[in-house]
């Protein structure tokens, strides 16, 4: 598990919109901005709450975070944000963790969201969520990880942990 650093900013891209479910843009700038949204921002502001697993070269899949929802700099890129506030007095930090498709099933999600959740322990953070859709199925992966608080608003399920 290492920290993030440059070179494995292109795998880390294919991997992003490989997962995403907006595959379709109307031209690079807003390609941009859905990377800017989940990826950039946490790489540009956030980068020592970012995680990779990677195996000789290849990147197997990362984790983003950061320990501070309430920031107004992400509030303004993710509008959907202030709607969950209340809950992120308990659950305060946030991921987004992302595997390569031949990556996945062999536990290499759960070491980064694992990985991430010592870093913030260290650091005295009381909880971490999630945002995913409410019949996503990766919502196993986190219930089975321990995020045993749920909260579903505007068709978006927001799961929690305590740290
Ligand atoms: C979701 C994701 C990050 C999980 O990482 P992973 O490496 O595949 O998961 P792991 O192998 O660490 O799985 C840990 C446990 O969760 C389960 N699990 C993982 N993904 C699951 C899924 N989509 N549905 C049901 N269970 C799942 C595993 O079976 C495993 O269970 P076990 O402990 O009983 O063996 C990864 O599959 C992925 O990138 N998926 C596509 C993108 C995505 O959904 N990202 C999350 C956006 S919110």
């Amino acid at each position: 598990m290492v920290n993030f650093s440059e070179e494995f900013r292109p795998q880390l891209s294919e991997i992003f919109f490989e997962t995403s479910t907006k595959k379709e843009f109307k031209d690079q700038k807003e390609k941009d901005a859905l990377f800017w949204k989940y990826v950039g921002f946490y790489l540009s502001h956030y980068s020592q709450y970012a995680w990779l697993a990677v195996q000789e070269g290849k990147l197997l899949g990362y984790v983003l975070g950061m320990p501070s929802t309430q920031d107004p700099s992400l509030y303004a890129i993710q509008p959907h944000l202030p709607a969950f506030e209340e809950h992120f007095k308990t659950y305060p930090a946030h991921l987004h963790v992302n595997c390569h498709v031949d990556a996945r099933g062999k536990g290499v999600g759960k070491m980064l969201v694992q990985k991430l959740l010592c870093q913030l322990k260290d650091q005295n953070v009381s909880g971490l969520h999630i945002m995913t859709g409410p019949t996503s199925d990766n919502k196993v992966f986190y219930q089975k990880l321990g995020f045993d608080y749920a909260v579903e608003l505007n068709l978006i399920l927001l799961l929690g942990i305590r740290i």
